[in-house]
């Protein structure tokens, strides 16, 4: 059945390859060509066409666009998603339609992918010592070789990505209790989610991208706060108000200091010292223990 359904359709395709190859002749040839030729050439080609015997020519192998004239679907599949599976159907299907429900032989004629890949455990991702099988649990359509189901996979995130695992697990937060792996990596595998799918800013004043955010807060350790030079005096007003407007309101030495400068981790203090060394005689302080007695405070300095 199928295969003369198949012959059928190289036939076609043939008459119609002979058919361009005579409409080919028939196109006038630019001035080259003796008056008397045109003629001749008409008739000889159509007379061959009616002598071929469909036995004539060599039949040659389907290619992969004609098996997707038939497969539209899994062409479509593979020129859209394919990735590195793109290539030619028969390197995988080395045999194809010899399937016989009698037979009950369709696992045995289906391509092996440890034909082209020696072994999980060589690849680079799927690292060593991890035997994953079967490969179609995961890879579930080898014509979306990197469509993959998240939900067959999330129990093993950790095999692969042992460090971000151990990473959330070893620094409690709230993002290893109220979330989980896929809340956030969600849709397809190797999503990245924006802080904002989920967060407002607390600190409006400052323009915040995600990766801004995962300055202070890395992502799978978010309560671990740390915070660089370049931190802007905005951030910190979010939630300091206070101190940014003090500092804000009268102009002293220290308003062109930034938070960060006085603060370099969160919720430290620093002693004057640190960058005044020992400003005044002893003997002038020597009644007074806090520089702040004359000064006031940090953030609003009275001289
Ligand atoms: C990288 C290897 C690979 C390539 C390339 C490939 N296939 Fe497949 N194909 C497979 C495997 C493996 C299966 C078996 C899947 C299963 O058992 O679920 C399969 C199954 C099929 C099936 C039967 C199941 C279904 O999805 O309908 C058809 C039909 C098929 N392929 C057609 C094609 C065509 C047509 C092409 C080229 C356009 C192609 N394949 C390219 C590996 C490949
Ligand atoms: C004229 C249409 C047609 C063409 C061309 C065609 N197929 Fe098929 N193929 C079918 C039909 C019909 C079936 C059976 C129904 C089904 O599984 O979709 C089938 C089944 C299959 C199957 C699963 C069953 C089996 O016996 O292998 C594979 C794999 C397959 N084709 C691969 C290919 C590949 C590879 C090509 C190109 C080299 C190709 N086909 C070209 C029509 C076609
Ligand atoms: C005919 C050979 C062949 C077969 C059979 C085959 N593959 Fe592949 N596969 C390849 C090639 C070639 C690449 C590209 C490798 C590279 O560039 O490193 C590839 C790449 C892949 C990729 C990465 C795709 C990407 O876009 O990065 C996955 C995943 C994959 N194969 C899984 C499978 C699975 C699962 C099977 C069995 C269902 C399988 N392959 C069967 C040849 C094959
Ligand atoms: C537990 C799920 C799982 C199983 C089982 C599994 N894989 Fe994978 N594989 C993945 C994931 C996830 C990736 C990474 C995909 C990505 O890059 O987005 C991957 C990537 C790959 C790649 C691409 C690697 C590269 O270097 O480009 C190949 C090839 C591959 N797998 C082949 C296989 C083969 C062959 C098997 C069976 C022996 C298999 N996989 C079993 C989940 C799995
Ligand atoms: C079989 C191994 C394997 C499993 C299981 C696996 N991954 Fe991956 N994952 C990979 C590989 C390999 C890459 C690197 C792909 C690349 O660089 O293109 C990756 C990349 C990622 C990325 C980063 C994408 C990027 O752009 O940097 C995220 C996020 C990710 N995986 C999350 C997950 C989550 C969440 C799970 C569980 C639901 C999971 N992975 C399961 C192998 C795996
Ligand atoms: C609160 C959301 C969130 C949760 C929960 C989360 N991640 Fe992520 N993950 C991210 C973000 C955002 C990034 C991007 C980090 C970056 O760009 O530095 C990321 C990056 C990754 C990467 C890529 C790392 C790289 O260096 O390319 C992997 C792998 C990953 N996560 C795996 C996991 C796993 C496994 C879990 C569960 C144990 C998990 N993530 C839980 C948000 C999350
Ligand atoms: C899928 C939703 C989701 C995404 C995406 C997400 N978070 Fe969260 N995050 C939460 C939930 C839920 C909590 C707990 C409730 C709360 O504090 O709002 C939380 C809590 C936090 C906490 C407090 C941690 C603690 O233990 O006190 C920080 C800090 C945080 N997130 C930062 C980030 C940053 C930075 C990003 C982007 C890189 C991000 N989050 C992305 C859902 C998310
Ligand atoms: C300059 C560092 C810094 C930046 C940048 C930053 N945060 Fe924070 N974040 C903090 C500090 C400090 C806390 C308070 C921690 C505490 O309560 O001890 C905090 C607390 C949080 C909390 C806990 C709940 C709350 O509001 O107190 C969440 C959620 C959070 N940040 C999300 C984000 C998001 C989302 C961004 C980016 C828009 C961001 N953070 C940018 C320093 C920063
Ligand atoms: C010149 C150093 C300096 C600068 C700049 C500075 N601080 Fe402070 N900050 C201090 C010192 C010192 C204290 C302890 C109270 C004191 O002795 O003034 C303090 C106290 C605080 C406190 C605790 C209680 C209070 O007084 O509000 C917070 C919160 C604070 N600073 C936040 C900030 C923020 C936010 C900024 C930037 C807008 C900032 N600081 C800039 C030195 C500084
Ligand atoms: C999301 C809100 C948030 C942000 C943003 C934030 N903090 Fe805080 N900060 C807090 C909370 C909450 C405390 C603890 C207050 C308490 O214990 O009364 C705190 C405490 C402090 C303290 C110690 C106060 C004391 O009384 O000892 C200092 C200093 C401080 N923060 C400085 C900063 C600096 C500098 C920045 C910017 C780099 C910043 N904070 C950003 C929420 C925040
Ligand atoms: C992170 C460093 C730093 C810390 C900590 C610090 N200051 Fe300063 N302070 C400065 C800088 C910078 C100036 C400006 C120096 C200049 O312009 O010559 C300054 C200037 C001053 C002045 C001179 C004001 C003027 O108008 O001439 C006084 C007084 C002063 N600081 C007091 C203090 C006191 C009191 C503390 C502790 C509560 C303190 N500072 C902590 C960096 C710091
Ligand atoms: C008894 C009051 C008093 C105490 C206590 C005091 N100062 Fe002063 N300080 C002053 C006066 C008054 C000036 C103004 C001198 C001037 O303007 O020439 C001054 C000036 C300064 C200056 C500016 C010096 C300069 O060269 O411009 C700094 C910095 C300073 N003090 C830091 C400190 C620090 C740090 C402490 C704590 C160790 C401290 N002071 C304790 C009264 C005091």
């Amino acid at each position: 059945m199928m295969d003369s359904r198949r012959v059928a359709v190289v036939v076609s395709i043939i008459s119609i390859i002979g058919l361009i190859t005579i409409y080919g002749c028939v196109t006038p040839q630019p001035q080259a060509s003796p008056p008397s030729a045109p003629s001749e050439r008409v008739e000889a080609p159509a007379e061959t066409s009616q002598e071929m015997s469909p036995y004539e020519m060599d039949v040659r192998p389907l290619t992969t666009a004609e098996c997707g004239q038939c497969h539209f679907s899994v062409f479509q599949a593979l020129k859209t998603t394919g990735g590195k599976h793109q290539i030619d159907c028969v390197r995988c299907h080395a045999r194809y339609h010899v399937y016989n429900p009698r037979k009950q032989n369709y696992d045995e004629i289906m391509p092996k992918c440890s034909s082209c890949h020696l072994s999980a455990t060589k690849g680079p991702f799927h690292g060593e010592n991890k035997i994953l099988t079967p490969c179609l649990n995961c890879h579930a359509d080898p014509h979306k070789p990197l469509n993959i189901p998240l939900s067959v996979i999330e129990p093993t995130c950790g095999i692969c990505h042992s460090k971000e695992g151990n990473e959330i697990k070893n620094y409690p937060s709230k993002h290893s209790t109220d979330v989980s792996c896929l809340d956030c990596h969600a849709e397809k595998h190797g999503h990245i989610p924006e802080c904002s799918a989920c967060h407002e800013s607390h600190s409006p004043k400052a323009e915040l991208a995600s990766k801004d955010c995962m300055a202070c807060h890395p992502v799978h350790k978010p309560s671990r706060i740390s915070y660089d030079k370049q931190t802007l005096s905005t951030i910190c007003a979010g939630c300091h108000g206070e101190a940014y407007d003090l500092l804000q309101k009268k102009e002293t030495k220290h308003t062109a200091v930034r938070c960060i400068e006085c603060h370099p981790a969160h919720k430290e203090i620093p002693a004057c010292s640190r960058c005044h060394g020992e400003p005044h005689p002893k003997r002038m302080i020597i009644d007074v223990t806090k520089c702040g007695d004359c000064h006031g405070i940090a953030h609003d300095l009275a001289i």
